[in-house]
């Protein structure tokens, strides 16, 4: 077999190594552009873990790079004047010179074929390598092979550049911890990335937002004028130190993804297939884990099954993770996009910002880390909840999750809310059944502050489904009082209404049955109405009527009426629902809005009805309760729905005496194409809170209390409502309080539980302990650094 291989970066140089001593008897060749001591950058980082998984592939790189990498534990932050440490991440580095130099050494102790000074052209690969059973293309981000090859039958390439400017440069400056510096500067904050990765030598990433760069006057390739200047800015952190450069002019970072990741006998990997923001610190580590997939993948199938199957082993084994790094990079980098929206944080909220702004790190693993920094986040942030509130838990410090939440009269126990979730299980009239008292009543039990009803509709025909209920006969409000009287009586739970009106997606099937699509049988579909003439999927669903001023009427005085019932039925709060897709959203996505009158056109235009019902429900739902609005805040689809608008939104309702945004997405257009992971839609949820100052409420795979007190110690949101994990337990506040050993009120246990409370804390108590001992059991182990010769 004969493997060429285009790039002699870590990736293509570390496929190298493990196929050809996998496979002696192959002939592997690679070709690199530079000399073999040419290189950029200054220093690469791996966690201890993935230095961890190169000891199983091969020993002599993996002591060679651990002999000589340097090894940190804490992470400092300095802000305002003021560091926080935090301990026990584990990283380790070292330059990538040296890093290329042990593969080099090794590529040449195992006999592949090293051509150094050798560009390849992507228009002479066929016949240069037509005797190859494999080309690998490793010729990082900006992969001529790759972008000659880049439409839908080639890699499928989608790139975007982000806005953030950056350079890379280097300074003698020695650091004993990985360090942000976040500098305010008379034209925006400034961070510094940095980390010592050898005796004498550490990286500084400069990272600023464009406007910030723009106003400073930095010129893209004056890396001698921009060094001087960022020694200015940084005179005091640099400690007299020069910055160092090494082709260190400005960058905006390219978000590239392959979406194919084979074209012809061509594989693909590392930079030039996906990359990953630097703030996470994995291009390398990326790079060199495809490598171990790929070379999985054609040891096992290139000589027996041909390259196809290698091609969809390698698929098999990366893609995922591959993903869900770029995701965790995506987001730690719209974080440095923004941060100017988290300068007002006190010290410590600022730094759990920075440590859990991939939201692969929670308050859970924070606290495993290092609980001393937990200790203080928490204790800042009680302090300040007690000064902005006057709610003291500076002595019971029961985490964040369990603090009480006032919105207008309404206090709120703790910050867990049960999302709406439709339950299609109402009769043909929109009456309630026994479904709806078992499921509610039996909910309400599981400790949460609050517990949201499904979409209740105010008319026949603005339920969505058959099954939809209604609020709009009298037996609609008694069977609703019945429920709310035993949330009531029976818990501490409070129980919120949601009015809303099904728009273009009425008339369709139950959850379970093909949603959204028309009812089966057709004489019992209704004719539905939306902000424009656009049917929710092209050919399948009606036309829709655009709705004129008398239909615009009708309902407005269809959810008043509601919302008067919803009040006798003795609700604490009302919720309208402007998301996904139905009437009230159909009019803010300009998706779906194209009228040409006064309610289309501009965000002030689209939310003019939206607007109208509220004012309108406003006046009727008694001042001492609550109102919250829900929108999506993305369509999830280009042209759709922007930031800016959201602001926009989440502004005129706060004005108009809104207490909260819901703060869900998508589900607006058919054609959606979300990116889920956990906590998907929570940073939207963190930019109304942060710009606006709104309350919010996060949602949307939230899953566990860690997250929960991650969001709300990050000020991502002031609520969390959780869906789909309460319909599997909706015991889960209890659960978690257990989990932490918070000691609640007394009374909060319904009377006919409490036998079970003991238990419950030991229980949880005993797996909280036991999980921890697994976790200090499971971590990477230490390595060995140069600082250990100190
Ligand atoms: C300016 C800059 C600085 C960086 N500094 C750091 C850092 O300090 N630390 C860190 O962890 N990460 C750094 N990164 C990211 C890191 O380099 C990558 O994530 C990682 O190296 C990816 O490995 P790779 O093997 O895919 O590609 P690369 O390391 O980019 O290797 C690709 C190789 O292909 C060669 N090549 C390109 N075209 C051809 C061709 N046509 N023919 C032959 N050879 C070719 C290139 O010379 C290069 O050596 C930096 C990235 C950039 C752009
Ligand atoms: C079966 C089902 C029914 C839902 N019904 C409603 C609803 O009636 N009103 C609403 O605003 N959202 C509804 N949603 C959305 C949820 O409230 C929630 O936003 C979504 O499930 C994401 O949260 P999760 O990941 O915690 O489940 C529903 C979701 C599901 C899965």
């Amino acid at each position: 077999m004969k493997i060429s291989i285009v790039g002699g970066g870590p990736g293509g140089l570390y496929f190298a190594i493990l196929t050809k001593v996998a496979r002696p008897d192959w002939h592997i060749e690679v070709f690199e552009q530079n000399k073999p001591d040419d290189t950029f950058g200054f220093g690469v980082v791996f966690s201890d873990s993935s230095l961890d998984e190169y000891e199983t592939r091969d020993q002599v790189v993996y002591e060679r790079m651990r002999k000589e990498f340097a090894y940190w534990d804490d992470i400092d932050i300095h802000f305002k004047g003021e560091k926080m440490t935090c301990r026990g991440n584990g990283f380790c580095g070292t330059s990538r010179v040296h890093l290329l130099s042990i593969l080099h050494d090794r590529c040449s102790e195992v006999g592949v074929d090293l051509h150094f000074e050798q560009r390849i052209d992507p228009s002479t690969i066929e016949a240069r390598f037509a005797d190859s059973d494999l080309v690998l293309i490793a010729d990082g981000i900006n992969s001529a092979v790759r972008d000659a090859h880049s439409g839908a039958d080639g890699f499928d390439v989608a790139v975007s550049t982000r806005s953030n400017r950056f350079c890379w440069m280097g300074s003698k400056r020695p650091l004993t911890d990985f360090t942000f510096f976040f500098k305010e500067t008379e034209h925006g904050v400034i961070c510094a990335h940095t980390y010592q990765y050898t005796q004498d030598m550490s990286t500084w990433i400069f990272e600023m937002t464009d406007g910030c760069w723009q106003a400073h006057g930095f010129e893209e390739d004056d890396e001698e004028g921009s060094a001087a200047m960022l020694q200015e800015i940084f005179q005091e952190e640099l400690e007299g130190h020069a910055l160092i450069l090494n082709r260190s002019n400005w960058r905006q970072f390219p978000r590239l993804f392959c979406n194919t990741w084979h074209v012809g006998k061509m594989a693909i990997l590392g930079d030039a297939k996906a990359s990953a923001h630097f703030s996470i610190g994995s291009g390398t580590k990326l790079a060199m884990d495809c490598a171990i997939g790929l070379f999985e993948a054609t040891v096992s199938h290139l000589e027996t099954d041909g390259i196809d199957a290698v091609f969809d082993e390698y698929d098999r084994l990366r893609r995922i993770p591959v993903q869900i790094v770029q995701h965790n990079a995506d987001v730690s980098l719209a974080w440095f996009e923004h941060m100017e929206r988290s300068w007002d944080m006190d010290p410590y909220q600022f730094a759990m910002v920075v440590m859990c702004r991939a939201k692969s790190v929670t308050y859970d693993n924070l606290l495993l880390r290092d609980p001393e920094f937990v200790h203080a986040a928490d204790t800042e942030w009680y302090a300040r909840y007690f000064e902005q509130s006057g709610y003291d838990y500076r002595e019971s410090r029961p985490t964040p999750m369990f603090t009480r939440y006032r919105l207008r009269d309404l206090e709120l126990r703790n910050r867990v809310v049960m999302s709406p979730m439709a339950q299609y299980s109402a009769d043909e009239n929109g009456n309630l059944t026994d479904w709806h008292l078992a499921h509610y009543c039996g909910a309400a039990r599981g400790g949460m502050g609050l517990m949201f009803v499904e979409m209740t509709c105010p008319s026949p025909e603005s339920r969505i489904t058959l099954g939809c209920p209604g609020m709009w006969t009298d037996d609609h409000e008694a069977a609703w009082k019945r429920i709310v009287d035993f949330v009531h009586a029976n818990t501490l739970t409070k129980i919120a209404m949601q009015l809303g009106h099904s728009g273009r997606k009425g008339s369709t099937q139950l959850g379970w049955e093909t949603m959204d699509y028309p009812i089966a049988e057709e004489d019992r579909n209704w004719p539905v109405q939306s902000a424009s003439p656009i049917p929710w999927v092209e050919g399948e669903n009606q036309v829709p009527a655009e709705i004129d001023r008398d239909g615009m009427d009708k309902v407005c005085r269809d959810f008043v009426q509601a919302a008067e019932r919803a009040n006798r039925a003795g609700f604490d709060m009302l919720e309208l629902h402007c998301a996904h897709g139905y009437l009230l959203a159909s009019f803010l996505s300009p998706l779906s809005n194209v009228r040409t009158d006064e309610y289309g056109g501009s965000i002030d235009n689209r939310m003019r009805f939206p607007l109208e019902i509220f004012r309108a429900l406003r006046e009727v739902w008694p001042m001492e309760k609550p109102m919250s609005v829900r929108i999506s805040a993305s369509d999830w689809k280009q042209g759709g729905i922007t930031e800016a608008d959201t602001f926009s939104i989440a502004a005129a309702f706060r004005d108009a005496g809104c207490d909260l945004i819901d703060v869900s997405a998508g589900q607006t257009v058919a054609d959606q194409k979300p990116i889920y992971g956990r906590m998907f839609q929570t940073g939207f949820s963190e930019a109304i809170r942060n710009v606006t100052g709104i309350a919010t409420m996060a949602v949307g795979a939230i899953t566990e209390a860690a997250q929960v007190n991650t969001i709300l110690h990050t000020r991502r949101a002031d609520l969390v409502a959780i869906g789909r994990a309460q319909l599997w337990n909706p015991f889960l506040t209890r659960q978690a309080a257990a989990w932490y050993g918070t000691r609640l009120d007394n009374d909060d246990w319904e009377k006919q539980y409490l036998a079970g409370r003991a238990q419950a804390y030991s229980v949880q108590k005993k797996s909280s302990e036991q999980q921890l001992e697994w976790q200090l059991k499971a971590r990477p182990k230490r390595h060995f650094t140069f600082r250990d010769n100190d």
